[in-house]
């Protein structure tokens, strides 16, 4: 039974495409994978559009579909990919540099791979000090920059006879920079990229070219990006959804699933360290000192917002948080993150949490990308959504979740999910699921 209206949701028709900047590591593993199960080679662990459900009315109901057939999601077999690199290698030479999947698997996608030649890309050694690479646009602003990228938007969805696109920011993470004057309205902005202003960076050179013809964005990394006001109006202005930032996957994803049980628990925290080491090309960019603030200012918030200091005083006031990340190249891919977490319980007795997590980055990563490039085209489809700009019920994939001035950001895993399978209940027009039960007493 539902009370509320369903949106008008646009069907999926056609094809949806897949725009990348950053040929690495994350998007091979995701666009290798979404070939593989295409071809039923693999499942697509990981992926809640694909293989989660949601319960809908009262848990007597017995109604639990598949997300995927509750909501109108482009199929696998509709996304065609594409992307931007500082290097030439293909999408196949590019995953075999990454390592991270194996050898037979990559060679019965070789082919499809193959056809994915990164487009020229825009490109500031002055954000990304530890590459450097020959695929790289020149043109006399970041104005024009953003204009060829414009034109290599439609080229690709011209050429690819698609219907939708989608952007997604899969590259390197950039230097940190706090938003500025030349961030805080579209018009600045727009001066900034005519006059080559320092700050305007990359990833937003990339996010305005979308935003201006319409396609949504998703940032994968903490760069600033589109976390500021001129692109935020933008997204309004041009109903092209945007969310972000930095993937939620590895050590920060276990923080936002520990955090909130201690706090539900009332234990407190006196100190939670946090350690990587890691070998791929991203802890190569995250051992300058300058990348790896952004990425701090990403992975520190978030005990800070889940504990909530200054209402718990007696438990999370001064708590000791520091976060490390090591390159360390014979890992690869593979990162070992270790947390040591110094509790307190009942009178104040400390005890201690050892959490040693052997995981694999680009694998935890790879699904994330592909449930919000289904979900953030289904948002520029739904009426109630598109408008918004920032889609906070994404907040569930982001280690930083981009929320509107003034409102606090959700970081709690649990909290997340809620909003994101409610935010589907709406669109749907199902009730929300709030746990009351009282009803099964009556
Ligand atoms: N893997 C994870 O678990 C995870 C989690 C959170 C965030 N991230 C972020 O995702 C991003 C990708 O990670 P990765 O492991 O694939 O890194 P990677 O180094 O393997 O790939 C990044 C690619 O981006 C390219 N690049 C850099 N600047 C570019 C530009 N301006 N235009 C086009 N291409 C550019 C690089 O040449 C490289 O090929 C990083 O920013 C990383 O911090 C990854």
């Amino acid at each position: 039974m539902s009370t509320a209206t369903p949106d008008s949701i646009a069907p999926a028709h056609g094809k949806l495409g897949v725009l990348i900047p950053g040929l690495g590591a994350v998007s091979t593993t995701f666009i290798a994978g979404v070939e593989a199960v295409r071809r039923g080679l693999a499942k697509p662990i990981g992926s809640l559009t694909q293989m989660g459900t949601i319960r809908l009315g009262k848990r007597t109901d017995k109604r639990t579909p598949l997300i995927q057939e509750f909501l109108p999601l482009a199929g696998l077999d509709d996304l065609v990919f594409g992307g931007w690199d500082i290097y030439t290698d293909n999408c196949f030479q590019a995953a075999s540099h990454a390592q991270v999947l194996d050898k037979d698997l990559l060679a019965q996608v070789r082919p499809r791979l193959e056809s994915i030649q990164p487009m020229s890309a825009v490109f500031d050694k002055r954000f990304v000090k530890r590459l450097d690479g020959p695929n790289v646009k020149s043109a006399p602003t970041k104005w024009d920059l953003a204009q060829l990228l414009r034109e290599d938007i439609r080229a690709f969805k011209a050429k690819h006879h698609c219907d939708r696109l989608v952007m997604i920011w899969c590259a390197s993470t950039e230097a940190f920079r706090a938003p500025g004057d030349v961030h805080a309205t579209l018009e600045a902005f727009e001066a900034g990229l005519k006059s080559n202003h320092p700050d305007i960076a990359p990833s937003m050179v990339y996010a305005y070219a979308a935003l201006r013809e319409g396609v949504p964005f998703a940032n994968g990394a903490p760069n600033l990006t589109t976390d500021t006001g001129a692109l935020l109006a933008l997204s309004r202005q041009n109903q092209a959804p945007i969310c972000g930032k930095d993937f939620k996957t590895g050590q920060t994803l276990m923080k936002t699933i520990l955090a909130p049980g201690l706090k539900a628990r009332m234990l407190g925290l006196s100190g939670w360290f946090s350690t990587n080491i890691l070998g791929n090309r991203d802890g190569e960019v995250l051992d300058d000192p300058e990348s790896f603030k952004t990425k701090e200012e990403s992975k520190l918030s978030v005990l800070e917002h889940i504990l909530q200091p200054d209402l718990y005083p007696d438990l999370y006031r001064d708590f000791y948080h520091k976060v490390r990340i090591n390159y360390y190249p014979p890992r690869g891919d593979n990162k070992e993150g270790w947390d040591n977490i110094d509790i307190f319980g009942w009178l104040g007795y400390p005890m201690q949490i050892k959490v040693d997590f052997l995981c694999r980055d680009s694998i935890l990563a790879a699904p994330i990308v592909l449930d919000l490039v289904l979900l953030l085209d289904l948002a520029q489809r739904t009426p109630s959504l598109r408008g918004l700009g920032i889609q906070e019920w994404l907040s569930f994939y982001f280690k930083s979740p981009i929320t509107p001035p003034g409102l606090y950001p959700e970081h709690d895993l649990f909290i997340q999910s809620m909003k994101l399978k409610n935010t589907m209940r709406h669109i749907r027009g199902e009730e929300m699921i709030t746990h009351l039960g009282l009803e099964y007493y009556d």
